[in-house]
């Protein structure tokens, strides 16, 4: 059914503007035309716009202002990533979902996204606030690379998201290393990486982005307000969270790709040009002590280069207090 209705949307789509009659989606489905005219009357349940003229056939004009895999799905330009998507209004944790799909052998590039998580997980096993109005969602990927390289993927996410929010919103975030994005100096998204591997090989790696959207201020608990904020805070309005998801899933796959055939060295100089304080001195905090040091930038293998007491060195581990 919901693969039916997929390929409807698809056709619909490809067709541009123009009508697609319902012989012609009943050929090219092999299904009856009842069974496209059901589908059609369940898209429009679905909160679809769909304009239906005798003689000429179906058009959609508007996608429903909701989040499915269909209204994620309707418009989403790429090749492998999010071809298969699994919404959930509400669950414990995309990230949890994800694993397990991912251990019974769901494809590269399946993501997974919830309206609201009511166990969502941050970094260093914090809790991550994540009720409606943000985007929650876990990418599944297979990649051949070796382990150690996950902490350039997340890095990479990193870039991809804060490029995605520029581009949709026209508010530049900074990257805080290793992988939180703030925008004037407090959190709008983080990113969890899980990993499943053996020896060398990596069976499936899980990336989870927590984004937070369109939370006004007193939709935070009191606790985090210094701390978080979203883009509707900052931008004053509220955003079409799909457009969003497309730009991150687009931006994702074009860059993973090119990471892919070409290595760390561009998101590494993308990474810098959003860096958070780059250049300067910061409190970072390790499990030994909290001290003052410059961030000098990033090297090839993900580490943070930092200057502490007129020698550099590489930071693994650590966290930048701000
Ligand atoms: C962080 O601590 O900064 C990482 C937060 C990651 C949150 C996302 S929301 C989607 C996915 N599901 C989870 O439970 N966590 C990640």
């Amino acid at each position: 059914m919901e693969n039916t209705r997929q390929q409807i949307i698809n056709l619909l789509e490809e067709a541009n503007e123009q009508y697609i009659s319902g012989q012609q989606i009943s050929n090219c489905l092999q299904i009856s035309r009842t069974a496209v005219w059901k589908h059609i009357k369940e898209l429009e349940k679905d909160g679809y716009k769909i304009e239906a003229v005798a003689k000429k056939g179906y058009k959609i004009l508007e996608a429903p202002n909701k989040l499915s895999a269909n209204t994620i799905q309707w418009g989403l330009h790429t090749n492998w990533l999010g071809k298969h998507v699994i919404h959930k209004t509400s669950i414990p944790s995309t990230q949890t979902l994800a694993q397990k799909l991912a251990f019974e052998g769901a494809d590269h590039g399946t993501v997974v996204i919830a309206d609201e998580q009511t166990a969502g997980k941050g970094r260093l096993n914090r809790a991550w606030f994540s009720p409606n109005q943000g985007i929650w969602m876990s990418i599944i990927l297979r990649p051949s690379f070796l382990p150690l390289q996950a902490s350039q993927l997340t890095l990479l996410t990193a870039t991809i998201l804060a490029k995605s929010v520029e581009e949709v919103t026209g508010l530049t975030p900074s990257i805080k290393w290793p992988n939180d994005l703030l925008i004037q100096d407090r959190k709008v998204a983080g990113i969890l990486t899980e990993m499943q591997s053996e020896h060398d090989h990596i069976q499936y790696l899980i990336i989870g982005i927590g984004m937070n959207v369109n939370q006004n201020e007193k939709d935070f608990p009191e606790e985090l307000h210094s701390k978080a904020t979203s883009i509707q805070i900052e931008s004053g309005k509220e955003w079409d969270m799909r457009i969003i998801i497309q730009a991150v899933l687009q931006h994702f796959e074009k860059q993973y790709d090119h990471y892919l055939q070409k290595g760390f060295s561009t998101v590494k100089e993308i990474w810098e040009e959003y860096g958070y304080k780059i250049g300067e001195v910061v409190t970072l905090r390790t499990t030994q002590e909290e001290k003052q040091v410059t961030l000098i930038g990033l090297q090839e293998d993900g580490s943070l280069l930092i200057e502490d007491s007129g020698t550099r060195h590489p930071l693994y581990s650590g966290e930048i207090i701000w």
